[in-house]
């Protein structure tokens, strides 16, 4: 296999957090998110593409119906940290109208894109809007969130694996690492 190959395989890095406490913390926030929702239907919205093994790990832990939806945002530039300009390359498509929504993100970094993708849904007229994001990183935020449900708290560094990318790499792999 080429060294490219190899690396992309993650060999010989140490797991910051593995798929054995991903699939616990994400049943526990899906055991909350079922108590807290008892008597309603949320519209969980995802963000692409990050979102996606979280997603559908939270969602068939849950205990309670939903429906869902997916919004697709990206930031200009290519850069690890996100500028706050963003375009939308799939929007909401399920009315929230005075229905409850919960926005389901990967991590949450500088919270640039969170806040945005909010205020776009607020516009849309839901009864409520509640975060639920895997992984907090505290580092670099700049702009305050309330995370209502996260799955972990990491300080700093550059995380792939389990939806994470760095240009579109890593997706793929269970477990999290911090990039070198
Ligand atoms: P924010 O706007 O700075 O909060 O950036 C949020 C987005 O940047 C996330 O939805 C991710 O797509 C990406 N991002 C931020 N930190 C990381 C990381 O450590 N690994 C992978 N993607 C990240
Ligand atoms: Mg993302």
């Amino acid at each position: 296999m080429s060294e490219m190959l190899q690396d992309q395989k993650m060999n010989n890095r140490e797991v910051l957090i593995s798929q054995e406490t991903i699939q616990s913390r994400v049943y526990e926030l899906a055991q909350k998110i079922s108590s807290d929702y008892a008597d309603e239907e949320p519209i969980l919205i995802g963000i692409l593409n990050g979102v996606v093994f979280f997603f559908v790990d939270l969602v068939k832990a849950l205990t309670i119906p939903v429906t869902i939806d997916f919004i697709r945002a990206s930031s200009y530039g290519s850069g690890t940290v996100s500028k706050g300009a963003i375009t939308y390359s799939k929007d909401v498509e399920i009315n929230v109208k005075n229905k409850p929504v919960i926005i389901v993100e990967d991590i949450v970094d500088t919270g640039l894109t969170l806040n945005q993708i909010i205020k776009r849904i607020e516009k849309k007229g839901p009864k409520s809007i509640r975060i639920c994001a895997l992984i907090d990183k505290g580092e670099r935020r700049s702009e305050e969130v309330i995370l209502d449900y996260s799955g972990f708290q990491v300080e700093k560094g550059f995380l792939v694996g389990y939806g994470l990318d760095h240009d579109e790499r890593y997706r793929y792999l269970p477990d999290i690492f911090v990039l070198k």
